[in-house]
């Protein structure tokens, strides 16, 4: 272990007159959002800005609409390009005045415009113990593996996919009769808890990055 120590988020102290700005980006049901949105204001200094989404019908964001949370579709069939498209999410996002950016349930990479506007800044939450089971139906992979524990993992963004810095990771028993719609259903209770932890702590400002290792000081 060696090399800079670094903070994630030195930006400034949230307090829950002045909290944290976060854009959460969705494809689909927002169960991961609604739980970010429950800890916002309640365990959390940090107001959303933006539900955005790739998806049209995603069901998240009637719910965040709901909850009074300017929401927006970008259409990706609106852009020539998927380069297009990267440069119009990370205008979006910008414009948001997002200082975090969740991705929550997002099916689709985010490159370089979006990463180079929010260096160290964008954090995601995958339904396994990385690195095992990256990208797609992370449960179904770790059932058919055998594997006897699963969980889930919040994690910075990077180019990779599914790559950067580990923040929380969260362990759930496998039970021998678990089809992938149980052990998800497990996982994702975890998963709301976790990824409103992360946040809590991003926005304290007590995650330090050093390499890919994200310490956590509990204290000041
Ligand atoms: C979650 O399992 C999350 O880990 C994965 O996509 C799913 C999104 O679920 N990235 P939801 O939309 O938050 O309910």
């Amino acid at each position: 272990m060696s090399g800079e120590v670094r903070r994630a988020w030195a930006g400034r102290v949230c307090t829950p007159a002045d909290p944290l700005r976060v854009a959460i980006c969705i494809s689909g049901t927002g169960s991961n959002m609604l739980a970010l949105l429950d800890s916002f204001g309640s365990t959390t200094p940090a107001r959303c800005v933006l539900v955005l989404s790739d998806r049209e019908g995603a069901p998240g964001l009637a719910r965040a609409a709901a909850r009074g949370v300017p929401t927006l579709f970008l259409d990706p069939a609106a852009y020539p390009n998927r380069a297009a498209y990267q440069e119009a999410l990370a205008q979006a996002l910008v414009a948001s005045g997002a200082e975090l950016v969740c991705l929550a349930g997002f099916m689709r990479l985010v490159k370089a415009p979006v990463l180079e506007a929010f260096p160290d800044r964008i954090l995601n939450i995958h339904p396994a113990l990385l690195p095992a089971f990256p990208g797609l139906h992370a449960q179904k992979q770790a059932l058919d593996y055998g594997v006897k524990v699963a969980g889930c993992t919040v994690h910075f963004v990077t180019a990779g996919m599914d790559e950067g810095p580990i923040v929380l990771q969260a362990v759930v028993p496998v039970r021998d009769d678990d089809s992938e719609e149980t052990l998800s259903a497990r996982i994702l209770q975890e998963e709301h808890r976790i990824y409103p932890g992360a946040v809590a702590l991003f926005a304290a400002g007590r995650l330090w990055l050093e390499g890919r290792r994200v310490l956590v000081r509990w204290e000041e």
